[in-house]
């Protein structure tokens, strides 16, 4: 049966219906919408427009369908989507009261309000993966505070950095994901029950009571626009998209980490997946995965910025469409961001590596220009005797810590003893002091800045 057939001669064609209907995905939104019925059924109680015995008898046959579902005794099929369910079985174990639950209301707030509840809740959730994310990079970034590896721009080796300073650059990133998703929740707080179909409703209902009731911040101010603004929705996505986005570098920074050519990680046997040819392999699936499925994500956005740019005031049945998007990209987001948090945990840090590394490649050159500016060389006169330098170390085989203070002096007379201690990585990285830089100093005080921040999400 459907809500609206009394207008119909003929019962709808099957293929039609099985085309129009959302029950098959939207019936994972069942507590939120009995939630939201029971909230609108005590609202009418209350403002005399069911009376005390329907109210109670509604009340009653919410809870127990709530129950039946819980603990499967009811299965949730045969109807157009989760809202007509609910409601057909309502009436069917209370007769008439049940046929008043919808009074004062229409599936399109009720849609928009049970969608709000279900988006809010997915935000709890990711912020929750989230802040576990950024525990583990904050003790990783603990315990490598004195490790040292390369800083890479244009994936090549530029400057000796702390790996603490490498963890906190990720802590940041996902802070900005936490503070987004904090702000996003302002915004999609607000209830737009009581907006009825598009123009709102003659009966004398309490729209505060509602609110109050399912904990929205605020209820909605044009019933037009409540019923079919999805922002709250797209919001979610793109925060997610930009959650995702971080991961995938954080999983391109492990493929080539953990590849035998850089050998700075090592992913865990339990964590590693093999080659089904190739016996030695030891490959990054995860990683891999979590990058391929920010494809997804991005997908879901487009999807759904795509279906609200042609929707004509107010709602349309192309709404329909939001929900998948969100489905999959909550689903998608929450896994990569706990797989994530595992494989961080769990990652072992080849120390040494990293720090021969880090004295490969030149990476103190820079420091080497900044000593002659030091000694009042102009930087771009300092840049060039540099090059020179590193020019006559890669002719004669020879990292910048092997020269003598004579092959220096040959470069510029304006060189002391005390260059052969600024080449090395260490006194490199402990130069740079300034705030967010590598020094120790530095990269103690980010980390503790990241721990300050997490604080407000920890509650
Ligand atoms: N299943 C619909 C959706 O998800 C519910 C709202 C239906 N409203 C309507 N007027 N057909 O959007």
């Amino acid at each position: 049966m459907k809500l609206w057939e009394g207008r119909f001669d003929k019962p709808l064609d099957k293929m039609a219906d099985d085309f129009n209907e959302s029950l098959s995905f939207d019936k994972v939104m069942w507590r939120a919408d009995i939630r939201g019925s029971l909230a609108h059924a005590a609202m009418l109680g209350n403002c005399g427009i069911l009376t005390k015995e329907e109210t109670a008898s509604v009340k009653a046959g919410l809870e127990g369908i709530a129950e039946d579902i819980e603990r499967g005794a009811l299965v949730i099929e045969g109807a157009e989507d989760i809202h007509s369910f609910i409601e057909t079985e309502l009436t069917r174990r209370i007769g008439d009261a049940g046929k008043k639950l919808h009074t004062a209301r229409s599936r399109n707030d009720q849609v928009a309000t049970d969608f709000r509840l279900v988006v809010l809740e997915g935000v709890a959730r990711l912020k929750g993966c989230l802040v576990g994310l950024v525990e583990v990079l904050a003790s990783r970034a603990r315990e490598s505070l004195d490790y040292l590896m390369p800083g890479f721009t244009h994936l090549r080796k530029a400057q000796p950095i702390r790996c603490a300073q490498y963890f906190n650059a990720y802590s940041e990133m996902f802070l900005r994901d936490l503070d987004r998703l904090d702000d996003a929740e302002k915004r999609m707080s607000v209830m737009p029950l009581g907006s009825a179909a598009l123009a709102g409703t003659s009966y004398p209902i309490d729209r505060e009571q509602t609110r109050a009731a399912l904990g929205f911040r605020e209820i909605s101010q044009n019933a037009l626009d409540a019923v079919s603004d999805r922002d709250f929705a797209a919001e979610y996505l793109f925060c997610a998209s930009l959650v995702m986005a971080h991961l995938s570098r954080l999983a391109e920074d492990t493929i080539l980490y953990t590849s035998d050519e850089f050998g700075y990680w090592e992913i865990p046997d339990e964590l590693s997946t093999g080659s089904s040819i190739m016996p030695q392999k030891k490959n990054p699936d995860l990683p891999e995965l979590v990058r391929g499925k920010t494809g997804r994500v991005y997908g879901d956005l487009i999807a759904l910025l795509t279906v609200i740019k042609g929707i004509p005031l107010a709602y349309n049945k192309d709404l329909q469409e939001d929900k998948e998007p969100y489905f999959d990209a909550s689903a998608t987001a929450e896994s990569c961001v706990k797989i994530y948090t595992e494989l961080l945990a769990r990652i072992k840090l080849n120390v040494n590596r990293m720090y021969y590394a880090a004295s490969e490649g030149f990476s103190t050159a820079t420091d080497v220009a900044n000593y002659l500016t030091g000694h009042g060389i102009p930087f771009r006169d300092a840049h060039a005797v540099t090059g020179k330098i590193v020019r006559y170390c890669i002719e004669n085989h020879k990292a910048l810590t092997d020269l003598t203070l004579e092959e220096f002096r040959a470069a510029s007379p304006a060189f002391e003893e005390d260059i052969l201690t600024a080449v090395t990585v260490r006194a490199s990285v402990d130069a740079r002091n300034s705030v967010g830089g590598a020094s120790r100093a530095a990269v103690t005080e980010g980390l503790a800045s990241v721990r300050r921040r997490l604080r407000k999400y920890l509650a």
